[in-house]
């Protein structure tokens, strides 16, 4: 197959829902992100790639960063990330707190906030310097370190009340061990790690190779590891439009209020497509339209 061609056929077909939806005006600093912008790029477990429109503009990746923190936690603690976190789709927005009280303080899954706070706290135990950790798993994904938008970090600090209150709650069940400032503050970080369309498909080419990295052959997390990973991305990983995500697209997925959206094929390739404009769950419109696009020309989809 082309790729080339058929990422440039797709940018050309999403054209019309670009600057569809509303940027993330929640967090200030994204809220003045122009949302008029769409890349898309993909590489393969062979190293081909390939880009179209803004692939290569940066973006904040808020929420795929959830990825990562789940990569680091299952590096440090294995199977025991499990005991304060669940596995099931949660059907409600991604930062909701209404089953955290009825759980007991046990998030449903990693990529909801709540469990992605708890993550940030697990990493904050098991790690001397976890900021450092993200910085450091850039490098050796990609070969170059995660850098942070402070800027970002520092907005969403300031607004992020909602957040607060995910980690006091699950705090007072005792499910949080560390300060709770500190692990908002480590989660705000990595939600302010900067990206581009073409660094992201590249630097999470090792969820479609069995947890190897294609480019250096690092095994990063083991292949039972990321076969679970993708499982929960395709579960989990688009808050309350998992399910149309599934029906639509059939790829495991990752979305960010940023407006990326990483997909893997398993034992072929990732893509990252992206815009700014979202829609009420949270995923950006374009995005999500481009890759519903690329899977219907290309048949590439785990179903
Ligand atoms: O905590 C938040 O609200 C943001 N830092 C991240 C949320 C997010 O990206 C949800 N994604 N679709």
């Amino acid at each position: 197959m082309n790729f080339q061609s058929i990422l440039q056929a797709v940018a050309a077909d999403v054209a019309p829902a670009v600057g569809g939806g509303r940027v993330a005006n929640y967090i200030p600093a994204l809220a003045r992100v122009p949302i008029g912008q769409f890349g898309i790029a993909l590489h393969t477990v062979d190293g081909e790639q390939a880009a179209a429109g803004d692939a290569s503009t940066p973006f904040s990746i808020q929420s795929v960063s959830k990825v990562l923190g789940l990569t680091l936690g299952l590096q440090a603690l294995g199977p025991a990330l499990w005991e304060r976190i669940g596995r099931e789709p949660s059907g409600n927005p991604f930062n909701s707190l209404v089953q955290l009280e009825r759980e007991q303080g046990k998030p449903r899954n990693p990529f909801i906030n709540a469990g992605a706070l708890c993550v940030a706290d697990r990493l904050q135990s098991a790690h001397a310097d976890p900021s450092r950790a993200f910085a450091e798993l850039g490098q050796r994904l990609g070969g170059e370190a995660f850098t942070f938008d402070v800027e970002v970090e520092h907005s969403e600090r300031a607004t992020g009340f909602r957040n607060a209150a995910l980690a006091n709650f699950i705090k007072s069940f005792g499910q949080i061990d560390n300060d709770v400032d500190t692990v908002l503050g480590l989660y705000y970080r990595q939600c302010s790690i900067v990206a581009d369309c073409t660094r992201l498909a590249k630097d999470f080419a090792y969820l479609a190779n069995g947890g190897r990295q294609p480019g250096s052959g690092e095994q990063i997390v083991t292949r039972e590891q990321a076969r679970r990973i993708n499982s929960l991305m395709l579960t989990c990983g688009t808050y309350d439009a998992a399910g149309e995500f599934a029906f639509k697209v059939g790829l495991p997925c990752k979305s960010g209020v940023g407006g990326a959206i990483v997909a893997v094929v398993p034992g072929k390739m990732v893509l990252c497509a992206w815009s700014p404009g979202l829609d009420e769950t949270g995923n950006s419109v374009a995005a999500r339209l481009a890759l519903e696009l690329f899977v219907t020309r290309t048949g590439l989809s785990v179903f």
